[in-house]
């Protein structure tokens, strides 16, 4: 969500204008924007829940941070524009947000072992609740993916893709509560969002059409940002040049999305028990 208002500028807030009228049509394809209004994804280290109005307030509260926002090549939003972003974000088909939360206390219920079978993350018994499991104490980021056309040569040996559409994911992350930096959190949440996105990917770019395949990953970090770079570099992320861009970033790709791959880096990281959950709002 963050870069969206800086380095998307233009084409964004043209995309911004038309879904914010009250006309924006649901049309046909409304079942396949929310994907994961009613998914979380839970291990023991961290918690990811879909970016709904309640988490707005104090996202924005976050976005006040001048090195947050350099870090993170953002703008400075009014609260109005960031509910404003939310509903946007929530509505599109070419974008997936999570907001970070430390997991609940007791995540007894997540069952243990990869299920490598049904190559699927089961479903934990126990619903995570909305305004229970992600109150602003317990919101530490967000992660988020953009998806547009990739336009890239054909590598020569990927005939699997001849006549498709590829699409690129971008990634963008951010711990934004100091204290939390630098223990692992933002490893933990890439690797639960590199699952669902694995796992999900052909329900994931269901929006360009039947015939659109999900080619790689990108994500494009600030040539300071060296514990980004370790992040990213560390689950498989390759820079595409030597040389910062103009903007002063580089940028890093993952092609190998091969699910057995994600699974062996969560047993790695000790993140094994990571699980889709159900999301629910629970009335009072
Ligand atoms: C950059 C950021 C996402 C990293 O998340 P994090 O939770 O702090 O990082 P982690 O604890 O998961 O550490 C990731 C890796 O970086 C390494 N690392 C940590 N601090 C480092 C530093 N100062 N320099 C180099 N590497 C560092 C860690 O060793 C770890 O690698 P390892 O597990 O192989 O040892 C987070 O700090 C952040 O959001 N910062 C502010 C906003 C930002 O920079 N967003 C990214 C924009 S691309």
């Amino acid at each position: 969500m963050h870069t969206r208002a800086s380095r998307l500028a233009p084409q964004e807030s043209s995309i911004a204008q038309d879904h914010c009228t009250d006309s924006y049509s649901y049309g046909s394809t409304a079942s396949k924007m929310l994907l994961n209004a009613n998914t979380a994804l839970l291990s023991p280290k961290i918690l990811l829940v879909p970016y709904e109005p309640h988490h707005v307030a104090t996202y924005n509260s976050w976005m006040q941070d001048e090195a947050i926002l350099e870090a993170t090549a953002s703008e400075r939003l009014t609260l109005d524009q960031e509910y404003q972003m939310q509903r946007n974000w929530r509505k599109d088909g070419d974008k997936l947000t999570f907001i970070l939360c430390l997991p609940p206390a007791n995540v007894a219920s997540i069952p243990t072992g990869a299920n490598l079978e049904t190559l699927s993350p089961p479903i934990a018994s126990e619903p995570i609740v909305a305004n229970k499991h992600d109150v602003p104490e317990v919101m530490i980021g967000d992660i988020n993916l953009f998806l547009s056309e990739s336009h890239d040569e054909l590598p020569l040996n990927d005939r699997g893709m001849l006549g498709k559409r590829r699409l690129v994911g971008e990634l963008e992350l951010m711990i934004a509560r100091k204290e939390f930096q630098g223990q692992g959190y933002g490893k933990a949440a890439v690797l639960l969002f590199l699952l669902y996105v694995v796992v999900r990917r052909e329900e994931i770019v269901q929006k360009f059409g039947e015939d659109s395949v999900l080619e790689y990953l990108a994500v494009k970090i600030n040539q300071v940002n060296e514990r980004s770079i370790a992040l990213f570099t560390s689950l498989g992320f390759k820079k595409t040049k030597e040389e910062p861009n103009y903007f002063g970033e580089f940028e890093l790709v993952l092609k190998d999305l091969d699910v057995v791959r994600v699974f062996g880096l969560l047993r790695l990281y000790g993140l094994e028990r990571s699980r889709e959950c159900e999301y629910v709002y629970k009335s009072e």
